[in-house]
């Protein structure tokens, strides 16, 4: 049985590389940053380091014994994140970290999730840095598979929030397409990625939506009472060059969102679950969940 060892585990695509990787039978053990984070997953996996990622001295000789590493580890784009860590520590550097212990230990395989187009906007840091470690990774001499998504739906859980308050925004025209694709379906090929060799995939979803499409879905669903509010472009804009002062991390954030809203952003239609029937599922769940909880 294949030892493969998972970062990033407890994010939204990386329970479902979990979940993937031992319906396939492989060894798997899980990073996560705290024990809470454990618990979450241990209906998948009883094998758990908990450690601090962003510090390279304690993730020495994490690698050692394992055949493959996964790493969907990655600062979260969601707006509700107010992590302290920037794109760079994450992304580029505790990812680099563990490519070297992969290296010293001899790993075989390293699966990475990096941005679909990663390479037209270096000047994003977002995509600068998971263009730099893809670039790296490829360079490792390790056999690698670099798997780029364009967004993907887990993304867009948290406008679902927005949307039931009547606080869904679109930004600009909305005309421009892509094709998001479901979590489950990234995950099952980022798992069917570990046999063969040198993995360059850009993989979406079934179906190309634009952008005010893909809000207007949401927002049909959770709460047809109300409708998605409109902004034009310029007034993002504007924005941006203050928030760069005061607040690189969110500036980093939203220059990304404002190149992602201006171009068409679509991968190779490999997904097989479309927009509309996720929304639905996760509506129902919360709707299931809220339930409950009364
Ligand atoms: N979401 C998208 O639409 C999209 C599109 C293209 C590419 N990608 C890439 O796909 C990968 C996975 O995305 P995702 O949506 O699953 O992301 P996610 O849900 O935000 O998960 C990110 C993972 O990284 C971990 N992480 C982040 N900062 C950390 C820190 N300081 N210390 C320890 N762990 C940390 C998180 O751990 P905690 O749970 O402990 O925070 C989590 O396990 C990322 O590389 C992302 O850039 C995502």
């Amino acid at each position: 049985m294949k030892k493969l060892i998972l970062f990033g585990a407890s994010g939204n695509l990386g329970r479902e590389i979990a979940k993937k990787a031992m319906q396939q039978s492989y060894d798997l053990t899980v990073v996560v940053r705290n024990a809470q984070k454990a618990e979450k997953l241990s209906s998948i996996t009883s094998k758990f380091i908990i450690t601090d990622i962003t510090n390279a001295s304690s993730i020495a000789n994490i690698c050692q014994g394992f055949d493959i590493v996964v790493s969907a580890l990655g600062k979260s784009v969601s707006p509700n994140d107010n992590s302290k860590c920037t794109f760079n520590e994450i992304d580029l550097i505790a990812n680099t970290n563990i490519l070297q212990e992969a290296i010293k230990s001899g790993i075989r395989k390293f699966v990475y999730i990096s941005a679909l187009h990663s390479e037209k906007y270096l000047h994003l840091e977002y995509f600068r840095v998971h263009h730099e470690f893809s670039e790296l990774l490829k360079k490792s001499g390790i056999n690698y598979s670099i798997i780029k998504p364009p967004a993907i739906f887990s993304g867009f859980l948290d406008m679902m929030e927005m949307a039931k308050k009547g606080q869904l925004i679109n930004i600009g025209k909305g005309d421009k397409r892509t094709n998001p694709i479901y979590e489950v379906d990234l995950a099952t090929a980022c798992v069917d990625s570990i046999t063969p060799d040198n993995v360059l995939m850009e993989i979406g979803g079934s179906t190309i939506y634009t952008r005010r499409q893909l809000f207007e879905i949401i927002q049909e669903e959770v709460n047809p009472s109300k409708s998605v509010k409109h902004l034009p472009l310029w007034t993002f804009k504007l924005m941006l060059p203050m928030l760069k002062i005061f607040n690189k991390n969110l500036y980093d954030k939203f220059a990304f969102f404002l190149a992602a809203i201006q171009v068409d952003t679509i991968a190779p239609q490999i997904g097989q679950m479309n927009f509309e029937e996720y929304i639905k599922m996760k509506n129902s769940d919360s709707t299931k969940n809220l339930g409950v909880n009364d």
